[in-house]
């Protein structure tokens, strides 16, 4: 008989948003035509910038001549895209070679997939609260997962320490959810931690375009000695408003081995096997990102997206609301007010405020009493939101 990977009967019954967006349907069912302010799942509201539609436009007449159509991709990406994402790295300092670089479909495909590089007796750390899919992933592979809860006594940033060991440890700074950014300073601690146990760090740097206090890291290959022990995952999701359009890119130095084994290698086995790579279309349409035009383009939705986090935080402070992320991160993370448990606060904002946020028992039980607004919204929508908080809180 066929068995079933029944680790998925250790997984909680629904996904996060999906659960959120279950609720927030039922909602609407029983209140027709009220508008809801969305500040739940981080998903953009403004559309692609102007050079990257032209892109996607040239790209897309590319392929309706047979001169300069395109089949296949090579599957760790095109090399005008892997060059040009190597070059902005370059740029910053990080000094990346163009192999270095894999174009993906998304970091949270990524998050997932990459996990075939591991072997399944590997432990996996993940610092709490945390984006759901780390834990999910881990236990769909059948993983011991190492919880680490973190706190407001240290900024929602931990130490490693003994408690802290395992085989692939998971940091996401800037944090979602919380905002927390690791200084150079503590993610250094991570890598000579990582280094001294032969552990493997999973960087997910899915928002370090939010990062503005240029004292902070926004890569990790930032840091000495992390290539060989880290891999970054990154997102053109928030950067660039790909939530949508999908692709992300990950870097593999060739200087990570283990038991003699390179993982750049590794992933290029994988991806060859079990890719045919991403659309070419939608690799033109990033490329145009990576480009002087791009790069000012996409900063003025990301300055939009940080006017809605200040309108939120003028909000929070006014009521009097202990919260913190929201300067270099599009999250704000808040202490949930009047003593309410964290869904028990959700559905007090549907029902008195229409406002949708993420409740934070969700990215792990240290979460409980603590809310996630996303800063991705509309900004009527944020604005008519900040005057209900106001009024409510
Ligand atoms: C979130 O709201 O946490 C993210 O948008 C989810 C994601 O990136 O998949």
């Amino acid at each position: 008989m066929t068995m079933p990977n029944m680790h998925y009967a250790d997984l909680k019954d629904s996904y996060l948003f999906f659960h959120i967006a279950r609720k927030v349907r039922a909602y609407q069912e029983t209140h027709p035509g009220v508008h809801l302010y969305r500040m739940g799942i981080g998903d953009v509201s403004l559309p692609l910038c102007d050079a990257v539609i032209k892109a996607l436009h040239e790209a897309v007449d590319d392929q309706a001549s047979k001169e300069s159509f395109h089949g296949y991709m090579p599957e760790p990406g095109a090399p005008f895209l892997r060059s040009a994402i190597a070059e902005h790295y370059r740029r910053r300092g990080v000094d990346l070679s163009d192999e270095d670089v894999f174009v993906s479909s998304g970091a949270s495909d990524e998050l997932g997939d990459i996990l075939d590089l591991f072997d399944r007796s590997n432990s996996a750390l993940v610092i709490e609260p945390a984006y759901p899919a780390y834990v999910d992933a881990n236990v769909i592979a059948g993983r011991r997962i190492v919880h680490l809860s973190s706190g407001r006594e240290s900024g929602f940033l931990p130490s490693p320490s003994a408690e802290a060991k395992a085989d692939i440890l998971y940091i996401c700074s800037p944090n979602n959810p919380t905002g927390a950014v690791f200084s150079r300073k503590q993610l250094q601690e991570w890598v000579d931690f990582a280094n001294k146990n032969g552990s493997i760090i999973l960087f997910d740097a899915a928002y370090e375009a939010f990062i503005e206090d240029s004292s902070l890291p926004r890569s990790i290959f930032e840091l000495e000695g992390a290539k060989t022990c880290a891999i970054e995952i990154c997102s053109l999701s928030k950067t660039a408003g790909f939530t949508g359009t999908r692709l992300g890119y990950t870097v593999i130095p060739r200087e990570l081995k283990r038991s003699n084994m390179s993982f750049n290698d590794m992933w290029i086995r994988n991806r060859t096997t079990k890719t045919n790579g991403v659309s070419y279309i939608i690799q033109k349409g990033v490329a145009a990102v990576f480009t002087q035009e791009g790069q000012r383009q996409i900063r003025e939705n990301i300055a939009y997206y940080k006017e809605n986090a200040r309108i939120l935080m003028e909000a929070l402070d006014a009521a009097g609301v202990w919260y913190c992320g929201g300067k270099n991160a599009p999250y704000i993370w808040l202490a949930c007010p009047k003593g309410m448990g964290s869904w028990e606060l959700f559905d007090w904002l549907l029902e008195k405020a229409q406002i949708v946020g993420t409740p934070g028992e969700d990215f792990g039980s240290c979460g409980e009493g603590y809310f996630r607004f996303s800063t991705f919204g509309d900004r009527a929508d944020t604005v008519e939101a900040a005057r209900r908080l106001k009024e409510l809180l």
